[in-house]
Order: structure tokens, then sequence, then C-alpha cells
């Protein structure tokens, strides 16, 4: 399989893990001979320093003829305080908007060998293994208007979706269902909102052509509570944007690390930006110390949805897990016994892994 990927180290630690995220997958393309490019650009600070935009044209360019695309993480203290239109995190909100990324995936799933590092009980979390789909581009988020009335004594926020722009993320939700364990939860407070009772009618509706998943629906209030008392009864969970920002943090501390944890846009086609939930970590930049966990998975995460290699990203999700269950970590982790290494040391640990098999 013959594929282009544009690596965005960005800022802080993202130019560090950037780096072991394409180790591995060079790893997989030797192995299963597999031709990957890399074509690497400039995105967030880094792009402000350069080219006085945090999203280059010649960047978004190279994304839009690739077949998927890389992200480490952007911004940090040496360009917070520029204007909120020229900061770096813009130009991530600009990059998933100009490639029409509309389906956030957060996947959540407990390591064994830190399970006592999340404060939720063992028994609770143990089996947890869930898949929350967030509605990216519309909703509250961006709805018009969003202003100051009545000379600062009122205000008002909108929260507008277009239909389809609701039915492509349900699909999307069924699809992502059908590929797990079959079961789809939706979340809404549709006791109240309006917007609400239409996400219903269309998952409902939707559900005709996927009679293999079942489906249930759950008010926001109760699916958070659900989520830490019983994390284990979900599979597949569909929201919109800013239910979806929440319950994803909620759902990060099963996992124990922010570290860890991988995440995906995409859209209807098999194209897709991927990058660790976490940040440009600055107080640890340029230390060799970042754990680069959560974006070797977010790698894993590109090969099983843009690529369809499924069994490439589960023998990266199973090196990564074992590394933890020998004990080696970067300083964030806490495992007992365990021993701390660098960045690229656990690297070379999960690439030779992958390398065997
Ligand atoms: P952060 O996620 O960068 O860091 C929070 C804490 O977690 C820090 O103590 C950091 O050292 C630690 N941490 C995060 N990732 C780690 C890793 N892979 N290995 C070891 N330790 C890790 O969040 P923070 O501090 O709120 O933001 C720092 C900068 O990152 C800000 O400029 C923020 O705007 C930006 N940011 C960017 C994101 C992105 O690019 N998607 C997401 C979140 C924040
Ligand atoms: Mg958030």
């Amino acid at each position: 399989m013959e594929k282009r990927i544009v690596l965005l180290p960005g800022d802080g630690i993202g130019k560090e893990i950037i780096y072991s995220a394409k180790k591995v997958l060079q790893v997989i393309a030797e192995r299963f001979n597999h031709s990957f490019g890399f074509i690497e650009k400039q995105i967030g600070g880094s792009a402000i320093d350069e080219f006085n935009t945090p999203l280059p044209k010649e960047t978004l360019e190279a994304c839009q003829r690739a077949d998927a695309v890389l992200l480490g993480a952007v911004g940090g203290p040496k360009w917070d305080s520029l204007p909120a239109e020229i900061r770096p995190e813009r130009g991530l909100l600009k990059i998933r908007k100009e490639l029409g990324l509309f389906a956030n995936l957060r996947p959540v799933k407990g390591f064994s060998a830190l399970i006592h590092a999340s404060p939720l009980k063992e028994e609770i979390i143990k089996d947890s293994d869930l898949l929350i789909v967030r509605e990216l581009t519309g909703g509250l988020y961006f709805g018009q208007p969003s202003e100051r009335r009545n000379n600062g004594e009122a205000v008002v926020d909108t929260l507008y979706y277009e239909k389809n722009e609701i039915e492509r993320i349900v699909e999307k939700a069924f699809q992502f269902a059908q590929m797990r364990k079959k079961r789809l939860t939706s979340v809404d407070k549709a006791n109240v909102l309006e917007s609400s009772k239409m996400w219903r009618e269309i998952v409902n509706e939707k559900s005709k052509n996927y009679p293999d998943v079942t489906v249930e629906h759950m008010y926001v209030d109760a699916a958070s509570m659900k989520l830490i008392t019983n994390p284990s009864s979900f599979d597949v969970i569909v929201t919109e944007n800013m239910f979806g920002d929440i319950l994803s943090d909620e759902a990060s501390v099963l996992t124990g690390s922010l570290g860890m944890l991988p995440s995906a846009s995409t859209r209807s086609d098999s194209f897709g930006l991927y990058e660790p939930v976490h940040g440009s970590a600055p107080d640890i930049a340029g230390k060799g110390v970042a754990n680069p966990l959560g974006m070797i998975l977010s790698a894993a995460l590109m090969l099983r949805y843009s690529f369809g290699l499924d069994k490439e990203a589960t023998i990266i999700e199973e090196a990564v897990n074992e590394t933890l269950i020998e004990g080696y970590h970067t300083p964030d982790l806490q495992i007992e016994n365990g021993k701390i290494v660098t960045t690229d040391e656990v690297t070379s640990i999960i690439a030779d892994k992958v390398a065997e098999g």
C-alpha cells in the first residue's frame, strides 16, 4: 500500500513525539511492505515565526494532497500575548475547518498497567473500551449570533445545526459501531432542546439502515454520570459539539493519563487528521522526556481508520500495552516497580516489538 502522510510537528513536545510516530510507522512499512511517504510542514507557533501565520498556505495545500495528516501539538508561552486571530491554536481550528473534518473520534481504553493511576476503582474501569464520536464543526461553538447585547446587560449564543450536518455525523457513528461491538448511544438533551429533538429523529431514521446496531438514547446529564459509574456499558457514543467536548474530557480520566490518549478528526471519505489529546507541554519541552504514546496510538488510529490497516494498528497497540506491562514508561506515568526511560528509549522499545510482531 502506498500512502502520503503529512507530518505537522507544531510546537513544544510536538517537535519530539512526532518522530516517535514516524519511526513506528517506518517499521510497519518495512515489515508489511507498505510505502509511506512523509512530508513535513509547519503549523502553530513555529509557522507564525517563519511565515507570520499559524496555518501557511503551503501547509494546507500539502494536507489537501495527502492521504492523512499526523499532528503533534501547537501553542506555548512565546505566543500567548498575540491577538486571538493569529495565535497558534487558530491554526488548528482553521485546518479542521478547511479540511472539512466534522467528526472527532476519541477512543478510550484502559491499559492494565496503568489502571491504578485512575481515580476510579479498578473494577469499574477494567473492561471499559469506548469510542466517543463528537460533531466538530457546528453547534453552539460556531452559531451566529454570539454576542453581548443591551450595553453588556445581556448575552446570546446560538445552537444551530443543519439537518445534513447531523445526518453525516450520525452515519459515521453507525459505521464505527458496526466495526466494533454494534452498540450506539446517542447523547442529547431532548427534554429541553429543539436541536436535540431533531438529533433524536435523525438517529431513529438512520437506524433503519443499520439493523445490526442496537441504539439507545440518553440525556447528557445521565450519560455523564454513567460514564464514571459504569463506563463498560458503552461502546460508541455519538453527540453534538459541546456535549462531546465535555464528555470526552470526562472519559479521559478513565485511562489515568493525558499523555496516553489519541484522537482523530475525520470526514465522510477516508482522509483524517490524527493527534494526541494533550497540548505542547511547554514545561517539559526540549528535555527528551515527553510521553510519545498518545502520538504513537494516534498513528495506529490513522492506519485503522484512514488506511483500513486494522492488523497493523492492533500490532502497534499491543506493543504499547506490552511495553507498559514490562514497566517501561516516561516520568509522567506511574507504574509500580517500573523503569523510567526517555522519549527515544520508549519509542525504540515499541519499535522493536512492532518489528518482531
Ligand atoms: P498540556 O496538555 O500541554 O499540558 C498539561 C500537563 O500535562 C503539563 O504538566 C504537561 O507537562 C503534561 N503533559 C501533557 N502531555 C504530555 C506528554 N505527552 N508527556 C508528558 N507530560 C505531558 O496542556 P496545557 O499546559 O494546558 O497547554 C500547553 C499549551 O498547549 C498551550 O499553549 C495550549 O494552548 C496548548 N494546547 C494545544 C493543544 C493541541 O495542540 N491540540 C491541546 C491543548 C493545549
Ligand atoms: Mg476540551
